[in-house]
């Protein structure tokens, strides 16, 4: 089993590169389901979540060709429908962009249900909504997600009842080769949403308005294979950002899109942290005392609720007690659990989290409860004097590429480690 163990307490310092956004990777990717042809993807990160993707659509037929280290050619010309990997797709939540794909592709659709970070209920209820509004048939039995149709999604309006990043961008997908004029109401707004409309319309799609409320889409006959380079990755960047500020730092993050950090910046700024803005980076630096804050997680352009568990992290080492209203998901707090370990004086009450600051955080061994909340243990980690070890450390894997090296050239003493497991022990007896 591997480990990441941190010897915390002291600053980061230096630079670092941000990696292609993984939730805008997701939705490109199955949204070359679509194009009879080749496309090039480039700053493609490399994580697992990204590379089950690639299997589950070679599994389909695809051909997918490193180029190098951040750019894949992905030709699915040949894909059969209605043949994915039930065990492959229940890995990851983005896999359920096949649906929208697969639907707009061929008039049906046939995918396991997604899995994904365990947040409690994760409905898809408004993406079930959206391929109906197109005309599909639907079933969710077996634990598949079927859609027919007679000729493939016909154009309609659809408004959600819930701004759903997923099913804005399934149906923005299944849209895109309908017959007719979709438009999209109470869309989420989200840059990853944006990122795959730009992709689409780089193969010859008609969609305007992503990025707002209010999405059209005109469908059209056939897409055509094009180059694309994913946009960085905001919640990636944004986890740097709070790691400065944590252990009192001073980071220079490259290649990021400043607009897309803003609410973010807000909040460190509000708590005391400097943030230098250049064109394609921000230099956050912090010292002494940081102030309390309180935070809401709303839909972008709002506080990501996937910085959430980072800004719990942050707050414990700030003076004072803050909360964070995580308005999103009803179930996002078994990161807490391991915070407590920690020493930190933090409890949830309804979907409020209120964190008690002034207390340095103490080393203990933990476990990352998913992705976010891993990412959030390890900049508690960073801040404690000692050794931190932190199992379960693939869930950090799926969506943080290189993310040991990145802090060791930060300064940060850390390092991933193999231990045996139980298996291991038995096997070896
Ligand atoms: C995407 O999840 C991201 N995942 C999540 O990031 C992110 O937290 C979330 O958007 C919100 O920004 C990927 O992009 C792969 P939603 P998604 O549909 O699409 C409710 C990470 O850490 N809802 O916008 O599943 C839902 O229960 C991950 O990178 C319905 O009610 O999020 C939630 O309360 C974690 N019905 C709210 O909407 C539906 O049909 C937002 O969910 C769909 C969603």
């Amino acid at each position: 089993m591997e480990k990441i163990v941190i010897n915390g307490g002291t600053p980061l310092f230096g630079q670092v590169e941000i990696s292609g956004s993984k939730n805008a990777a997701l939705p490109i990717i199955y949204a070359c389901a679509l194009v009879k042809g080749k496309c090039v993807l480039e700053n493609i990160p490399a994580i697992s979540d990204i590379t089950y993707s690639f299997e589950i659509l070679k599994g389909i037929g695809a051909k997918i060709k490193m180029l190098d280290k951040t750019t894949y050619e992905v030709d699915c010309t040949d894909i059969q429908p209605c043949s994915s990997d039930y065990d492959m797709v229940r890995r990851i939540r983005g896999s359920y962009y096949l649906l929208g794909a697969e639907f707009g592709r061929f008039g049906k659709a046939k995918v396991g249900l997604p899995g994904g970070c365990n947040f409690g209920v994760r409905p898809i209820d408004q993406h079930i909504k959206g391929f109906e509004a197109l005309g599909g048939t639907t079933s969710t039995e077996g634990g598949y997600v079927e859609i027919n149709s007679e000729n493939g999604p016909v154009g309609a309006n659809i408004f959600f009842d819930v701004s759903s990043v997923g099913a804005t961008l399934n149906i923005m997908i299944a849209a895109t080769l309908a017959e007719g004029t979709t438009v999209i109401e109470n869309a989420a707004r989200e840059p990853h949403i944006v990122d795959c409309a730009n992709f689409l319309n780089s193969c010859g799609a008609r969609i305007s308005g992503a990025g707002s409320n209010v999405i059209k889409i005109k469908g059209v006959r056939e897409l055509y294979g094009c180059t694309y380079a994913i946009i960085p990755d905001m919640i990636e960047a944004g986890s740097f950002m709070v790691a400065a500020v944590a252990t009192r730092g001073s980071v220079k993050i490259t290649n990021v899109i400043p607009k897309h950090l803003e609410s973010i910046s807000a909040k460190l700024e509000e708590m005391g942290a400097t943030i230098e803005e250049f064109d394609d980076a921000v230099h956050v630096t912090a010292s002494g005392t940081i102030k309390k804050t309180n935070v809401k997680t709303l839909p972008y352009p709002g506080f990501p609720t996937d910085m959430h568990p980072q800004m719990s992290a942050l707050l414990c080492t700030a003076e004072g007690t803050s909360y964070v209203n995580e308005s999103i998901f009803e179930n996002r707090f078994r990161y807490v659990e391991e915070l407590k370990r920690m020493g930190a004086k933090i409890k949830v009450d309804g979907r409020i989290v209120y964190i008690e600051g002034g207390t340095p955080l103490t080393p203990a061994p933990v476990i990352a409860t998913d992705l976010r909340g891993g990412i959030a243990v390890m900049i508690a980690a960073l801040t404690a004097k000692g050794r931190t070890e932190i199992s379960e450390i693939k869930l950090i894997e799926r969506g943080y590429d290189n993310i040991v090296a990145k802090m060791q050239a930060l300064g940060a003493d850390v390092k991933k480690i193999v231990v045996p497991d139980a298996d291991d022990l038995e096997q070896a007896n």
